[in-house]
């Protein structure tokens, strides 16, 4: 099944983002932004590796800068890697967020 082969593609990603070359499954695409979290941003913020970034109204434009132009120990997302439209709902989900979106 196609939906088997993706999830297998999606559990590599934390691995590939250490070595900071993060990207979407096969199709270019993520599942939904709980995934990108959960499989990108969770694997520092949610390990004590970077601050906790949920419940705590960070505003948007600033999560989306971080996310594109990295900060110090922060690395740099480009649009090849999670797409505007994506970071998008990220940026949403972590800003709106009222406690851990650890799943
Ligand atoms: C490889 C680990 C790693 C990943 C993956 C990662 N971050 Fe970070 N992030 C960090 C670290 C470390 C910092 C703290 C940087 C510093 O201040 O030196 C940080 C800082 C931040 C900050 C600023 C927090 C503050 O307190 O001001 C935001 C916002 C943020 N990250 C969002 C995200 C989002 C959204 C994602 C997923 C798209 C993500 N990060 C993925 C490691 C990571």
């Amino acid at each position: 099944m196609k939906c088997q082969y993706l999830i297998r593609m999606l559990a590599v990603v934390p691995a590939l983002v250490v070595a900071g070359h993060a990207s979407a499954d096969s199709t270019g695409k993520w599942q939904d932004s709980q995934e990108i979290y959960s499989k990108v941003c969770g694997y520092c913020h949610e390990a004590n590796v970077g601050p906790v970034i949920t419940g705590r109204n960070l505003m948007p434009e600033y999560i989306q800068a971080i996310v594109r132009n990295g900060n110090r120990a922060m690395p740099a997302f480009r649009e090849s890697e999670i797409n505007d439209a994506a970071l998008a709902g990220v940026v949403k989900l972590v800003s709106t967020s009222t406690s851990s979106l650890k799943k």
